[in-house]
C-alpha cells in the first residue's frame, strides 16, 4: 500500500503518555463498536443516502467545472457569494493553496449581512472583470441572496442585460429559488447534490468551482481525496480517521472532555481550522438521538492557531479545566527554507538560534506544547501531513469528513441534518418580516 498522506499521532491521547487520559485498554475494547461505524458511514453512501464518500468519482462533473472555468478565464476575479457550508470550504482551501493558483483572484462575500464589508468589498471589484458564483443549495439563505441581489443589481448597472452571462449559480438541481431565479435568467448552473449537506460540500462543485477558477488543480484535491478514502476502505480498522473519531467521542462521552481544539501550525491552515468548527458543531451538535431521545449532546470546536495561540491560548489550555482535547496539525515541509539571521545575536538570550531554519523552529513550538500539555494530563493528538498542496488538502478535507461521520455514529445521532440552523433561520424570516 502506498504511504498514507495523512497520519494521526494519538500517542498523546492515551494515558500512557498523558496521565489521567484515556487507557489504551478501553480504546481497544471499542474496537467492535467503531468497525460498527465504519459500515453504517459507509452503508449510508452505498444505500445512496450521503453521497459525499463517492461524489469525488464524478468525472463528468468534474470535467464541467474545468470546462466552465476555462470558459470563463477571461475574467480576472471571481467574487464567491454563500455562507456556511456553502462557503468556508473553498475559502479554507484557497487560503492553503492561494500559492499554486494562476488563475483568477477570489474574493469572498456572503458569509455576513455586514453593510460596511459588503461595500467595502464591492467598491475595490471591477464588477465588468469579475465572474460572479453565487452558492447557496436551498437558495433561500438570506445572508447570501440578500448580498447576490445587490451584486445582480449593480452588475446589470454595470453590464446591462449581459449580467447574467457573468453569473454561474451552485445549488440544487431542481428546486429553490436561485434554482428558479437562475433558470428565468439564463444563468448557467452547477449543482449541489441533493445528498449532501453544505457541511460536506467542499469536494462538489461548491469547493470545486471556485479552486478551479483560481487555476487550482482539482484533479489534484480530488485524488488525494480518494486516495484517503480508498486507503479506509481497504483498512480492516477504521484508520487513522476512525481512531481519531473515537478518541474524541470516547473523551466526551466518558470524561466529558467536551472541549475540540483543532490548532495547526501553518498560518495557511487557519481557515481550515474554521472550516472543521463547523464540521464539528453543526454535525455534531444535537438535541435528540437517532431515537428521538432528548441528549443534548454535542462537542464545542475551538479554531485555533499555532504557534500564535500559545500566547493566548495555551496557559487555559495547560491548566484550565480539563474538559478539552486538542489536535495539532503539522506541515513537515513548509515552501520556505528561511533561515534565522545572524542579527539574532544582539539579542544575547536568542544568539543560539543564528542559522537555524524558521521552519524547525514552527515544528519545535509544535513538539514542545505536545510534551507540556502531555505532562499537564492534558490529551492531544498530531495530524501529520508532508505539505500544503492540492493533493494532501483533498486528503484532509476527507479524513475530517469521514471522522464526523464515524462520531455521529458512535454517539448515535444524524450528523448530517441541522434543525437548529433551520430553526434559526426560521426565526430571522419572522423577525425581518415583522
Ligand atoms: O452545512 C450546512 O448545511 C449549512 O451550513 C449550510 O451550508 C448553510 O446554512 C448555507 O445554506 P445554503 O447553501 O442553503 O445557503
Amino acid at each position: 500500500m502506498s504511504k498514507s498522506l495523512i497520519s494521526y499521532d494519538a500517542e498523546c491521547m492515551l494515558e500512557t503518555y498523558t496521565p489521567g487520559a484515556l487507557a489504551s485498554g478501553v480504546f481497544q475494547e471499542m474496537q467492535p463498536r467503531l468497525q460498527y461505524a465504519k459500515k453504517q458511514v459507509i452503508n449510508d453512501w452505498k444505500n445512496g443516502h450521503q453521497g459525499w464518500i463517492g461524489c469525488i468519482d464524478d468525472r463528468q462533473i468534474h470535467n464541467r467545472i474545468k470546462a466552465l472555468a476555462q470558459k470563463n478565464r477571461r475574467y480576472k476575479t471571481c467574487l464567491v457569494i454563500g455562507i456556511g457550508g456553502s462557503d468556508l470550504g473553498s475559502r479554507a482551501a484557497y487560503q492553503a493553496l492561494q500559492c499554486d493558483a494562476v488563475g483568477m483572484k477570489l474574493e469572498f462575500l456572503g458569509a455576513n449581512t455586514d453593510p460596511d464589508e459588503i461595500e467595502q468589498v464591492l467598491s475595490r471589484l471591477n464588477l465588468k472583470t469579475t465572474l460572479v458564483n453565487i452558492i447557496s443549495k436551498s437558495g433561500n439563505t438570506i445572508e447570501p441572496m440578500v448580498t447576490f441581489a445587490i451584486v445582480w443589481e449593480r452588475l446589470q448597472k454595470v453590464v446591462g442585460k449581459k449580467a447574467a452571462l457573468q453569473i454561474i449559480a451552485t445549488t440544487d438541481q431542481s428546486k429553490g429559488y436561485l434554482h428558479d431565479f437562475a433558470k428565468k435568467q439564463g444563468i448557467e448552473m452547477l449543482p449541489v447534490p441533493q445528498n449532501i449537506g453544505g457541511r460536506f460540500s467542499v469536494l462538489t462543485s461548491v469547493g470545486l468551482f471556485p479552486l478551479a477558477c483560481a487555476g487550482i488543480s482539482i484533479e489534484q484535491v480530488v485524488n488525494g481525496a480518494k486516495s484517503m478514502r480508498n486507503e479506509i476502505l481497504k483498512q480492516k480498522t477504521a484508520g487513522d480517521a476512525g481512531r481519531f473519531a473515537a478518541l474524541h467521542a470516547m473523551a466526551m462521552v466518558m470524561q466529558q472532555r467536551n472541549i475540540h481544539v483543532c490548532m495547526p501550525y501553518h498560518s495557511k491552515l487557519e481557515g481550515f481550522s474554521r472550516w472543521f468548527r463547523q464540521l464539528w458543531a453543526e454535525s455534531l451538535g444535537k438535541k435528540y438521538d437517532v431515537n428521538g431521545s432528548i441528549r443534548n449532546i454535542g462537542p464545542t470546536p475551538i479554531a485555533s492557531l499555532g504557534a500564535t495561540d500559545q500566547h493566548s491560548q495555551i496557559q487555559l489550555y495547560m491548566e484550565g479545566p480539563q474538559d478539552k482535547c486538542i489536535t495539532f496539525i503539522e506541515v513537515k515541509n513548509f515552501s520556505s527554507t528561511l533561515k534565522v539571521p545572524t542579527t539574532i545575536k544582539e539579542f544575547p538570550a536568542l544568539g543560539f538560534l543564528s542559522g537555524v531554519q524558521v521552519s524547525k523552529i514552527i515544528h519545535a513550538e509544535r513538539k514542545a506544547t505536545s510534551q507540556a500539555l502531555s505532562e499537564a494530563g492534558r490529551p492531544n493528538g498530531t495530524i501529520m501531513l508532508e505539505r500544503l498542496d492540492a493533493k494532501n488538502m483533498g486528503a484532509l478535507f476527507f479524513f475530517f469528513q469521514f471522522a464526523t461521520g464515524i462520531v455521529g455514529s458512535l454517539l448515535d445521532i444524524n450528523p448530517y441534518d441541522q434543525p437548529g440552523v433551520e430553526a434559526g433561520k426560521k426565526a430571522m424570516y419572522a423577525i425581518l418580516h415583522k
